[in-house]
């Protein structure tokens, strides 16, 4: 008889046996950096993750490399706001700081990335500039992403995350990184991003002034073989690792790219799916700890290389 269960029997048949595993090294804590604040600011969407000074970023960017985390995601909240995210691009603005104290807190010891868009920074919310009509403009877009690419690559960002969703913008960055000089910058690209609303909480952490939905740019839910079109489109381009963002409901996407792909495949698990699973367990409701570790294996197990999660650093401690 056929007993599958003859590998479940034990602690150690099971673990011998497992087909993936949770690694530290696996993970990619985001954090949030804003101008103008002197003390760390809770987000109270998202229960345990605050906007840091610079000086607190300092700290979980030390606590994220002790704990064994991969790397850090960094995004920037500034003070002011304007129709082309000007503030992006001042080189002592406030993401760009947030990377050069980042890679000094880091040392050597976790990769350092940046978020490479402009809703943050705009008064608008999109992430990019607006025609006369109020269309995001794809092509004066990809201008402002090759400056910013040059600027944050310039703080020292190992990797730049490419978040956007411009048509062409993977290409347009690489060579403008490469006209500089910065040809060991390397493009994480966020190959299938899609229109979601488990982007909720990320929108009140960086105070986004968005009004409407980005489903011009970013791709519709309904659309699986889309992926693999944007996908060849990346690898083509130049992307050095390719992401699927949210997670949890696309994990086929994540299989897809993962068989497609000869560069890392990442998962970016988003707030919401964070916040869902924060707030249901402040009721009693799930088990924290528990979803923690096994919403981020299944990750690994659908095919994800990597994930970004906001639970990074605190589940790294908890496989130390
Ligand atoms: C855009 C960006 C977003 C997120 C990461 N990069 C927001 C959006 O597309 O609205 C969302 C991340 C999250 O929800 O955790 N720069």
């Amino acid at each position: 008889m056929q007993r599958p269960r003859r590998l479940r029997r034990t602690a150690a048949l099971r673990r011998l046996t497992a087909e993936v595993t949770v690694a530290p090294a696996n993970l990619v804590q985001p954090l949030f950096v804003a101008d103008g604040i002197t003390e760390p600011e809770p987000v109270p969407s998202m229960p345990g993750v605050v906007r840091h000074t610079v000086d607190s970023l300092v700290e979980a960017v030390d606590a994220a490399a002790a704990a064994g985390v991969g790397g850090v995601m960094l995004f920037g909240v500034p003070r002011e706001r304007d129709a082309t995210g000007s503030a992006a691009l001042d080189p002592v603005g406030i993401l760009n700081r947030g990377i050069e104290a980042a890679v000094t807190s880091a040392a050597g010891r976790l990769a350092v990335m940046s978020d490479l868009c402009l809703d943050e920074f705009t008064d608008h919310g999109h992430c990019g500039v607006l025609d006369d009509n109020g269309n995001v403009d794809n092509d004066r877009t990809l201008a402002c992403y090759a400056d910013l690419a040059v600027v944050q690559a310039g703080a020292g960002a190992d990797i730049l995350g490419l978040s956007g969703m411009m048509d062409g913008q993977v290409g347009v960055v690489r060579a403008a990184l490469d006209d500089a000089g910065f040809i060991d910058t390397a493009l994480l690209a966020y190959t299938a991003k899609y229109t979601s609303a488990w982007y909720g909480p990320f929108r009140e952490a960086v105070d986004s002034q968005l009004q409407g939905d980005r489903a011009t740019y970013q791709q519709d839910p309904a659309n699986r073989r889309e992926a693999v079109r944007e996908l060849l489109l990346d690898l083509d381009e130049g992307a050095d690792i390719v992401m699927v963002k949210p997670a949890s409901t696309y994990q086929d996407v994540i299989a897809d790219l993962a068989a497609v792909s000869d560069r890392p495949v990442w998962a970016y698990q988003v707030s919401g799916e964070y916040a869902a699973i924060e707030a249901a367990a402040a009721n009693g409701w799930l088990d924290r700890d528990a979803l923690m570790f096994e919403s981020v294996l299944g990750l690994r197990r659908a095919g994800a290389d990597g994930v970004l999660t906001y639970w990074a650093t605190e589940l790294a401690q908890r496989l130390q």
